[in-house]
């Protein structure tokens, strides 16, 4: 595996392999690897000729208040992971070659990014949008991937890639859980093993949410209240949102009737952790 932190080196290989006609999958990632990515890794291995991975924390998606500074550093690990999965090339790039010190220009998302997790994160997804897209115009990749855990953001990135015309192809890739249920996720480093234990709530929330409505069940406050009473079982747990959304639009859905996502932040002692389920309600 070839890691470098150059653009333009890394734009000579990759233009390299492209004149042999190979398409080129992405996976970018903020590092503290675990089995999520590496399933993204695993599949964009599988579909492509050329895979590139990327570790960057990229500080403007962190809120002043948010994690920025203490968010898990691994890279030797990380290294190890990528190179077992086969990644052709690492872009692990330094703050000061993704953002000059004067850098002015910034991609904004305007339909999504101010529901769910944007509103209690105000900027975050102006913040993703912008490193994703920088992203973009370095690797130039033909397909990138993403987990469903992180649904929103996909649904942003997609508007990305459709509004500023990249030729690229999105791949979403079902959310890897830990035994217990609860998703996986470079927070989860954050918990405590009996913590770890409290936030397998949110996946179960979810399966009630599910089972209720499979029951039938149609009124969406009262299967919320429901859930409501399985995350608040611990006083270590506090809700930022439990919403259930039409999948396309992200709007809080009265009718729960066709595809709908069923969707949660969480802060379990502390630390916000998210899930979702997608659901398609027949009648
Ligand atoms: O999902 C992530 O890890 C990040 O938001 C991403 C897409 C790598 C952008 O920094």
């Amino acid at each position: 595996m070839i890691v470098t932190g150059n653009i333009d080196i890394l734009r000579k290989i990759v233009s390299k392999e492209r004149k042999n006609a190979k398409i080129i999958s992405f996976v970018p990632t903020m590092g503290a690897l675990h089995k999520g990515h590496l399933s993204l890794v695993k599949r964009a291995k599988k579909d492509a000729d050329f895979l590139v991975a990327s570790i960057f924390i990229n500080p403007l998606q962190f809120g002043p208040r948010e994690d920025h500074k203490r968010y898990p550093r691994t890279k030797k690990k990380d290294q190890d992971l990528l190179s077992n999965e086969g990644v052709d090339l690492l872009f692990y790039p330094q703050l000061k070659v993704m953002y000059d010190s004067n850098f002015s220009v910034f991609v904004d998302e305007l339909s999504f990014s101010n529901v769910l997790c944007g509103k209690s994160r105000p900027g975050h997804f102006r913040g993703v949008c912008t490193v994703v897209a920088k992203l973009f115009n370095i690797v130039n990749p033909d397909i990138v991937y993403f987990g469903q855990k992180d649904y929103q953001q996909v649904q942003i990135v997609k508007r990305l890639v459709r509004d500023l015309n990249f030729p690229i192809k999105i791949k979403i890739l079902p959310i890897v859980r830990e035994k217990n249920g609860l998703a996986m996720s470079s927070r989860n480093n954050y918990l405590s093993k009996e913590r770890k234990k409290e936030a397998a709530c949110l996946y179960e929330a979810l399966l009630l949410a599910k089972r209720l409505i499979n029951d039938g069940k149609r009124n969406q406050l009262e299967i919320i209240d429901e859930m409501k009473k399985v995350v608040k079982y611990s006083k270590n747990n506090k809700i930022d949102y439990i919403k259930i959304v039409n999948v396309d639009t992200l709007k809080e859905t009265k009718k729960i009737k066709g595809k709908i996502l069923i969707v949660l932040a969480v802060y379990v002692g502390g630390i916000r952790l998210i899930d979702n389920i997608i659901l398609n309600v027949k009648k």
